[in-house]
């Protein structure tokens, strides 16, 4: 008996403590229903579980789970993931009410862990929360890295790279073998940033290697769920499950790589100054980074910025730029091979005004209406961020009479406002043709078509992705015909998609290219 009650004791003591904080769980969860039960100038809220209290309905594609939800509750819905409290918004009317009206209250962006341990504590724009810091950093890259001058000073490149992956694909059709496109695309916005960003490639090799297995890692780790940001009871289970350790793995390596390509640029620039060359001061000549690397040694930019936030800046051109901008690409051709009829549409325009050139230069692209057409209902069916990068509410406000309060997270579904019917006819068709009957764009004043978002906080790298992607598409459909390997038909062709911030294709995209000789 002894024996018995003494081995019954120390449980019954963790007994009583796990009782104790259920209990205690259960209160507060109860006492939080029932503070929004009496606030009746929140948004409607789907019923929500203890703890965990919407996060089990978001499944695995959270742009579709979202747009079910928002059938039933409404465009403006108050979710709460673990104890956060997210405000959902699924119409173009709502969306221009957070970005435009009430721009400034909702310019804040949420503390998420990934940002803050990928992203040097959020030095860099995309995750900087609203503030000078922001301001500047922001007004520093549209001013000098990525206004329409500077997206124009780096066409040689995309030129040039766009040419080196036509010359790729060229082999393939010598075999009639097909090719991984998903694969063709990563590389080339890869290595258009990096040249861009860093003034060269990082594509051979073991270093080329270790830098694309660094690249994927980061970028998958951008949209990781750390469950901890939602349920802080459950920090500790990022810790068990490896997130955590890899997190700080690849912040530190990506940090390692980018001193090593700072130290380079000072020791060229103080080469360039002790030489007297004339090109020190020309930004045309310049990467990114020599760009920054200039106006931290010379004060040019009117604020003091450290090394950290060159490194932050630089590493937004990868974490916001790169991924999106293939991804846009990969959805455009699988489109386009699903559709034959909008296919060969395309291929008539741009081949007309090709004439006899193989290759298609930046000047062409002025008159190609159709090829924008294509871009622009590939974006409104496939936004490459489909939640877009939250955003946090600074200051109570009334939106749609419903009262919206400071901390609260925002998710805006340009997913499903792209496919809302009230802004959109069919809009489950793949129709460019739509495009050519209405001047609605994706730059953030049309609220129906918000790929890039809108606002303070929309996206400045607009100029540069579409640039890049109107060249590598028009010589993708200009120098090829596209058919599925083994003659497999259009129906075939998997459309899942990948789960994570950026939504690609789940199966990478293969198919086979054979030449088009515009002589012929
Ligand atoms: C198809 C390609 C791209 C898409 C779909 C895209 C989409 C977005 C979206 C949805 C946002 C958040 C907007 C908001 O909160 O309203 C954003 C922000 C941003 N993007 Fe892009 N982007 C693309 C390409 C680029 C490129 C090429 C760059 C730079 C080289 C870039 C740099 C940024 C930066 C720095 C921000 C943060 C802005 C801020 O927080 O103030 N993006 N982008």
């Amino acid at each position: 008996m002894v024996t018995l009650l003494s081995l019954w004791q120390p449980f019954s003591f963790i007994i009583l403590i796990i009782s104790t904080i259920f209990l205690i769980l259960i209160y507060k969860w109860y006492s939080n229903s029932m503070l929004t039960a009496i606030n009746n100038r929140s948004p409607p809220s789907p019923p929500k579980l203890p703890i965990i209290g919407n996060l089990h309905q978001l499944g695995l594609y959270p742009h579709r789970s979202l747009q079910t939800l928002a059938r039933r509750h409404g465009p403006l819905m108050l979710l709460h993931l673990g104890s956060v409290p997210v405000l959902i918004v699924s119409s173009a009317e709502l969306a221009k009410q957070i970005m435009k009206t009430h721009d400034i209250t909702f310019s804040d962006r949420p503390k998420l862990t990934a940002f803050d341990k990928l992203l040097y504590n959020c030095k860099d724009v995309a995750s900087a929360p609203y503030g000078e810091y922001w301001r500047q950093a922001k007004s520093i890259g549209v001013l000098h890295l990525l206004s329409s001058k500077r997206v124009q000073s780096f066409r040689v490149v995309r030129e040039e790279e766009t040419k080196s992956m036509v010359e790729n694909i060229e082999k393939f059709c010598l075999s009639s073998s097909s090719v991984n496109l998903s694969q063709i695309f990563t590389k080339l916005t890869n290595d258009v940033v990096c040249r861009v960003a860093l003034g060269r490639k990082y594509d051979d090799g073991e270093d080329g290697k270790k830098f694309k297995k660094l690249l994927g890692d980061f970028v998958e780790l951008l949209g990781t769920f750390y469950v901890g940001d939602y349920i802080p009871q459950l920090s500790w289970l990022s810790f068990v499950n490896g997130v955590d350790a890899k997190m700080k793995k690849v912040a530190k390596e990506f940090d390692e790589f980018l001193e090593k390509v700072i130290d380079e640029h000072v020791d060229d620039y103080q080469n360039r100054v002790n030489g007297g060359h004339d090109c020190v001061g020309n930004e045309d000549y310049k990467d990114f980074t020599d760009i920054l690397v200039h106006a931290q040694m010379e004060n040019l930019l009117g604020v003091a910025i450290d090394r950290v936030s060159i490194k932050a800046i630089i590493l937004d051109m990868f974490a916001a730029g790169s991924d999106t901008t293939s991804t846009a690409l990969e959805w455009a051709l699988t489109e386009l091979l699903r559709h034959p009829k909008i296919m060969h549409k395309l291929q008539t325009e741009i081949r007309s005004i090709a004439g006899s050139k193989t290759f298609i230069a930046e000047d062409d692209l002025e008159a190609m209406v159709y090829l924008k057409a294509v871009i622009k209902e590939t974006l409104r069916l496939h936004p490459p961020i489909p939640l877009l990068v939250p955003r946090a509410s600074r200051a109570k406000v009334e939106i749609d009479g419903y009262e919206i309060l400071p901390g609260y997270q925002v998710y805006i579904n340009a997913w499903a406002i792209g496919r809302d019917p009230i802004s959109w006819e069919r809009p489950e068709e793949f129709d460019p043709d739509r495009f050519l009957r209405s001047d609605v764009d994706y730059k953030g004043h049309d609220f129906q078509l918000i790929p890039f978002g809108a606002g303070r906080r929309g996206c400045p790298g607009i100029l540069f992705a579409m640039a890049e992607n109107e060249i590598a598409l028009a010589n993708l459909v200009h120098r090829f015909d596209w058919g599925l390997p083994g003659g497999a038909s259009v129906e075939n062709l998997d459309i899942a998609e990948t789960t994570g911030l950026t939504i690609h294709r789940k199966f990478p995209l293969v198919a086979v290219p054979s030449l088009y000789n515009p002589l012929c």
